[in-house]
């Protein structure tokens, strides 16, 4: 595996492939667990090469949020990726990626940003979208792979690949988790013994939603249900629990199949916030 850290070494790497080598992308913010694997693996299944970026971008993190705390394992890091057969490892340093902050070009983005994590972390899916812009436009993929369990970072960045015509296929893959239900997270480091535990709330929370749909008559009443689950759960506040169409995040009057409806939650268990969902 090749380790570059500067977007010069990269682009003589990238122009001395054969002629219609595919390559595979998974941008990634390091701390690497079995989610980030799973997508290096469909990447080096699918692909002569496969490149994935480790950092910590700055921009999509709002000034109360983990920026400085956010886990950092480049040793481990490496020798999962070594071990997988990742071809590149890319960990350029910020002031690379941007050179002269604050960016002045910015990102605008419609509807899909009015719900779940665009509307509780301003600016976030701003930030998302430009770090996956510049790193589109250096690493220059024909495939690049996103976790359903960042669902909607997904949908925004598939629109963005559409609408500004971006080169490539954005390939969604499925959440990956622990043995007990819980999403796979970098963030799962922070918890506690006791709130690993509380943090099965999110899992078991919106299986239970799942398994209850035929009683549901409106996205309301599965939050109400999910609500009066919470004093079973003192560990936990709920940021939010919404009920949506997958396809576009737009409301939906009832749970029927047509909307395929999707259930997401984000939650804090002590400082630490965690995000989920399922289809119903
Ligand atoms: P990060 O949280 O490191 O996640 C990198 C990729 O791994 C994302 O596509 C995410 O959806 C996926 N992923 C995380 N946990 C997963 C799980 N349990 N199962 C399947 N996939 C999982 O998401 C980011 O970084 C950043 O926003 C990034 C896109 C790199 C831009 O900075």
């Amino acid at each position: 595996m090749i380790h570059i850290r500067d977007i010069a070494a990269y682009r003589i790497w990238r122009a001395n492939l054969p002629a219609g080598a595919r390559v595979g992308f998974v941008p990634t913010m390091g701390a690497l667990h079995a989610g980030h694997a799973s997508l290096a693996r469909q990447s080096l299944a699918d692909n002569d090469y496969t490149v994935v970026s480790i950092f910590v971008n700055p921009t999509q993190f709002g000034p109360t949020e983990d920026l400085d705390r956010y886990p950092r394992t480049p040793d481990a890091d490496i020798a999962l990726l070594e071990a997988l057969g990742v071809d590149v490892v890319f960990m350029p340093e910020a002031k690379e990626i941007y050179p002269a902050p604050p960016a002045q070009i910015t990102f605008g983005i419609r509807s899909l940003d009015q719900k779940l994590c665009g509307a509780t972390r301003p600016g976030h899916m701003n930030g998302v979208l430009q770090v996956v812009c510049i790193l589109f436009h250096l690493i220059r993929p024909d495939r690049a792979y996103f976790g359903l369990k960042d669902y909607q970072q997904c949908l925004i960045i598939r629109q963005m690949v559409r609408e500004l015509h971006f080169p490539l296929e954005v390939v969604p893959c499925p959440i990956i988790r622990e043995a007990d239900g819980l999403a796979m997270s970098s963030r799962n480091r922070y918890l506690s013994p006791e709130e690993r535990q509380q943090a099965l709330f999110l899992t078991r929370t919106l299986q239970a939603v799942q398994a209850q749909r035929e009683t549901f008559s409106t996205p309301a009443q599965a939050l109400a249900y999910v609500q009066a689950q919470l004093p079973h759960w003192p560990g936990v506040r709920l940021d939010y629990f919404e009920i949506l169409n997958g396809q576009d995040l737009s409301d939906i009057p009832d749970l029927d199949a047509r909307w395929q409806p999707v259930a997401f939650m984000a939650a804090f268990v002590g400082k630490t916030r965690l995000i989920d969902n399922l289809p119903l």
